[in-house]
């Protein structure tokens, strides 16, 4: 690793596709600081192949190329954006199990002062992006990372579009009750800016 040049890993579940659009924002944001090298990795799915509907097949398919992430992953970044769609305003089992391996890594502290920001998408606008994001941060937090959200001076949080995405806590998405709804220009500015934030921050910190 050359002087001061940083490790950004953004790593991802998305099962229709919306995340992982968020996670290519996120990755441009953290490349846009310069010195930075991003990793885009993919956690493992959990949902067996034969139960996989046309949707997820698709989806599976335009992203098979993302290798799965590792704690190696982990152990090589110096900050993390963490990328999974709600569920039941929670992080998905995919992204949980993914953590849940990080037994080993929280005995060493090895993750311990590595930047981290979280970002979701949700079907419905008042449907648990925030207590998403901000559940997903506790575990972060008992790893010893120090979190990070998007400040208002990123002036697309205040968007009065009807249907928009990000907060302080972080990047997001609304996908409609087909999940087929993309993320909007001005969501994918915020997924920038979260990015481009999580590579300043760990600049500062490393
Ligand atoms: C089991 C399950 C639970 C979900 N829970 C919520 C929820 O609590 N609130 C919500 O608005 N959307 C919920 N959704 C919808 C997804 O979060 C939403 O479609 C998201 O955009 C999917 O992201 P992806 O396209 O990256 O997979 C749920 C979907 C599934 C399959």
């Amino acid at each position: 690793m050359a002087k001061n040049k940083i490790n950004i890993l953004v790593v991802f579940y998305s099962m229709t596709g919306n995340i992982a659009k968020l996670a290519k924002a996120v990755a441009d944001g953290a490349k846009s600081s310069g010195d930075t090298e991003v990793r885009i990795r993919q956690v493992d799915e959990l949902i067996p192949k034969d139960k996989w509907n046309d949707v997820m097949k698709k989806v599976k398919e335009e992203l098979k190329d993302i290798p799965i992430a590792t704690m190696d992953d982990l152990e090589w970044a110096n900050g993390i954006a963490f990328g999974t769609p709600t569920r039941y305003g929670n992080m998905s089992a995919q992204m949980k199990n993914y953590i849940d391996k990080t037994g080993g890594l929280w005995q060493r502290g090895a993750l311990e002062n590595k930047v981290a920001g979280v970002f979701t998408s949700t079907s419905t606008q008042h449907g648990g992006q925030e207590t998403t994001i901000i559940t997903s941060m506790v575990p972060l937090f008992h790893l010893g990372m120090i979190i990070v959200g998007v400040p208002y001076s990123e002036q697309r949080l205040f968007s009065m579009d009807p249907v928009s995405g990000g907060s302080p806590y972080g990047a997001s998405s609304v996908s409609g009750p087909a999940a087929d709804r993309s993320p909007t220009d001005n969501d994918l500015e915020i997924a920038k800016t979260l990015g481009k934030r999580i590579a300043e921050i760990t600049k500062k910190v490393t």
